[in-house]
Parts: structure tokens; C-alpha cells; sequence
């Protein structure tokens, strides 16, 4: 998973036909009742997962994670412990299988989001967060449920979601809030430690993320920072870390949300997770009918078109020993150094401690030769003449014109250590 770096999230649920976010239910204090249209309205009639898979491979991610259930509470398979599930609703049928199968096919590593809340389960305590959080009524009824219950029926579907669809190379649980509000809950309401043992036994080796609010070992093998860019690098103990991004804010397929990030942005952010050895988990709320809308897709598609040619810079990469320079970062693979320029400069780019250290330098985009130069510390600045540097620091002689991709690369084959 670490040398795959990329992959692709997927958000789809009831709340896509809302289409105003994946919490809609909690937002607006739905009931089940009120929630109950999307239900019965829930028809991907233009479900068609290989184009999904398709577009993940040709965006040039390795694999792919997709919600079983979400917070709602619906599940998008034929879980034998429920019936708020898509194979009756008019969708009609498992929408998990065609999935898995489809990004098989497509040679991308699969793996399953699981909410660990669930605001439809009968025996889910009212807290907090949950939708009825506000309804007096609604909480006396609730009194007497039983999250024990609950916690059998969540491990029971895990165990259907481990063992139903073959080998599942990752497992996204979410999310636990001990403590955030009333009625919080964590390790103690999932029985976390049982359900872990209970993945490992299943599936030996399954990557599990952090949020089942367990320390130590336990704690999960990837760290998910959520919506931010971590400041440096993130995980200790050689453990991975893995940023989990939005298109648009929006888990879910969210209408009339126009606060869409470019591509541009997210290449930098994904070279920026690479530069501090972390992935880049990035997201797509497909909409009701079961389509990623066309601005997702083309994003897919213009983020693809970058990694066609600068693959090699993210995939099996990670962090470079040196400081780059002002608005660009280092990736390392092996004795290739990867300078991502995020902001274009005049001219020149000054790289310290690789005086002497480079055999060869070019733009990664077409291979073409970057020119060097050691700059003499002692010269002088004259008119045109730049005055030296420091001894150790190599400078590269750009183009005055920018190269027509998304982040110029400079790929530099690195001298053997001495
Ligand atoms: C947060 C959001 C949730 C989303 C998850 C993805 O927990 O609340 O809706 O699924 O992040 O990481």
C-alpha cells in the first residue's frame, strides 16, 4: 500500500439522492420516517463500476476503498442481518460484488469503508451526534437500547463483508468520538479489540486503520488524517499514514457544492504526502443514479494525464534527506531525486547540499537536459553575472517558459554514495 500512494475513495449511499452531504440525515434531524424516501428512491439505474474502475486506473491510482455502510446505516450488500439494504430497494441487488469484481479486473488493490456508527440500527444508542440528538420523544423511546446488541450486529457484518467477497487488501473503519459529546462512544461500544482480532483472524493481512480508539499495537496499521495536509511527516514507528481528501468538502455526492479543488491543487497535495511519506486517499460521491458527475470524472482524468508521465516520481517513492528549495519538494526513489516545482521561478533554482551530487538532470515530463552549474562561492555578482553560492549548492538552468504540465518535475540521477 505504501508504494501504491494513490488511491480512490468512494462515498455512495441514500444520502447520494439527497445530494447535500453525507451527514444530511444528522444535519437536518431526519428520522427514519422522513429518511425513508431515499429508500424507496434509490435506483442507480446507470451503476456501471467498470467505468468507475476505469476512470480510478486511468487517474493512476492503485487501489480503492468503497463504503459499505455509512453512518445512515444502509448497506450496499446483501447483508443476511438486515433488511436496510440495496437489495431491496429498487437497485435491487448486491452493488458490492459488481464493485470488487470490476476493480479486480482493473489490477487495483480493493478495500471496504465500515461506519461504525449507525443511525437506523434499532439497538444504537441515542447520543450526541445522532440524528434524534434533539428529540425528547424520540430519546425516551430509545432508553433502553442496548449498544451490546448493536456492537454483535456490527462485528456479525464485518465478519459477512471478510469472508463473502475474497481477499480484501484494506479495511476503513469510522469513526470513534469518546468523550466529544454525550453519549460518545468508543473501544468499550464496538468491542474493539475483539472485532480487530476478530479482522486478523479472517483476513491475516488486511492493512486496518486507526480509528477503532485502540493504543499501542492496536492502534491500527495506517494513521487517517482527514481533510488537512499534514505539516510533516505523520506516522512513527515505520507505520504508514494516509491523507483522506474531498473533491469538494463533500464525502457524499454533494449538488450544489461549488467549492470544487483543481487539479493542480490536488497533484501538489498528493507530491506534498509523498515528500512526507504518506498516500493520498482521494474521494468520489457518485451520484444517485450511480455515476461520477462529469467535473469528478474530468478531474480523475487531468490528474491521469499527469501521472501518465510522472508516475515513477510518486509510486515507490518517498522522502529525499535534503531541503528543497522555496515552493517545491523532494521525492526520492532509489538515486532518483524528484524536484516538484509547485511555483515556477526565473531562470534558475538553486538546490542545497547537491553540488557534486548529481550525474545527470531532466524534465521528467519529456526527458529532455536540465542544465547545471556549481557556481563559484568566491565569484562576484556583476551586471549579468550571478555572484557564487554556498559550495555546496547545485543550480539548475530552467526555461524562461513554464512546461505545459501540472507540476514540472525535474528528475535528477543521483552520483553512488561515496
Ligand atoms: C469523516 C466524515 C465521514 C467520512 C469520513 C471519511 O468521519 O464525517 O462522513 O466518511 O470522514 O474519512
Amino acid at each position: 500500500m505504501r508504494d501504491a500512494r494513490f488511491g480512490l475513495f468512494v462515498h455512495w449511499g441514500l444520502y447520494s439522492v439527497a445530494a447535500r452531504h453525507e451527514w444530511v440525515k444528522q444535519r437536518e434531524r431526519l428520522d427514519d420516517a422522513a429518511y425513508q424516501r431515499y429508500f424507496e428512491h434509490f435506483d442507480p439505474d446507470r451503476y456501471d463500476p467498470r467505468r468507475w474502475a476505469e476512470l480510478a486506473r486511468q487517474a493512476g491510482m492503485r487501489y480503492a476503498v468503497l463504503t459499505t455502510k455509512h453512518h445512515e446505516g444502509f448497506c450496499l450488500w446483501d447483508s443476511a442481518l438486515t433488511d436496510y439494504k440495496a437489495t431491496n430497494t429498487p437497485a435491487g441487488r448486491d452493488l458490492v460484488r459488481p464493485w470488487v469484481d470490476a476493480f479486480r479486473a482493473e489490477g487495483l488493490r480493493v478495500g471496504f469503508y465500515h461506519s461504525l456508527l449507525d443511525w437506523h440500527h434499532p439497538e444504537f444508542p441515542v447520543d450526541g451526534l445522532h440524528p434524534q440528538r434533539d428529540d425528547e420523544q424520540a430519546k425516551i423511546g430509545a432508553k433502553d437500547r442496548d449498544v451490546a446488541r448493536y456492537a454483535d450486529y456490527l462485528h456479525g457484518q464485518v465478519r459477512e463483508l471478510l469472508t463473502g467477497y475474497g481477499p480484501i487488501d484494506y479495511l476503513f473503519f469510522d469513526f470513534s468520538y469518546p468523550g466529544r459529546t454525550w453519549g460518545g462512544k468508543g473501544r468499550d461500544d464496538w468491542r474493539s479489540a475483539e472485532l480487530l482480532a476478530l479482522v486478523r483472524s479472517l483476513q491475516p493481512d488486511v492493512v486496518v486503520n486507526d480509528r477503532l480508539d485502540l493504543d499501542g499495537d492496536l492502534e491500527g496499521d495506517v494513521l487517517t488524517p482527514e481533510q488537512y495536509q499534514p505539516a510533516g511527516p505523520l506516522a512513527a514507528g515505520g507505520r504508514l499514514w494516509e491523507a483522506c481528501q474531498t473533491l469538494n468538502g463533500s464525502w457524499g455526492y454533494d449538488r450544489d457544492n461549488l467549492d470544487w479543488k483543481s487539479p493542480g491543487l490536488l497533484i501538489r497535495m498528493l507530491v506534498d504526502g509523498v515528500a512526507k511519506d504518506g498516500n493520498l486517499l482521494l474521494n468520489v460521491g457518485p451520484t444517485g443514479r450511480g455515476e461520477f458527475e462529469p467535473r469528478a470524472a474530468d478531474t480523475l482524468l487531468a490528474i491521469g494525464r499527469w501521472m501518465d508521465q510522472h508516475g515513477r516520481s510518486v509510486y515507490g517513492a518517498g522522502p529525499a534527506p535534503f531541503t528543497p528549495p522555496p515552493d517545491a519538494r523532494y521525492t526520492q526513489r532509489g538515486d532518483r531525486l524528484f524536484l516538484h516545482l509547485f511555483a515556477w521561478p526565473f531562470r534558475h533554482v538553486h538546490l542545497p547540499g547537491l553540488a557534486g551530487r548529481v550525474r545527470f538532470a531532466q524534465f521528467l515530463h519529456d526527458g529532455s537536459e536540465v542544465a547545471t552549474e556549481v557556481v563559484d562561492p568566491a565569484r562576484k555578482a556583476q551586471n549579468t553575472t550571478m555572484g557564487g553560492l554556498g559550495a555546496d549548492v547545485l543550480t539548475l538552468i530552467l526555461p524562461v517558459q513554464r512546461p505545459d504540465v501540472a507540476v514540472p518535475v525535474v528528475e535528477l540521477f543521483l552520483e553512488p554514495e561515496r
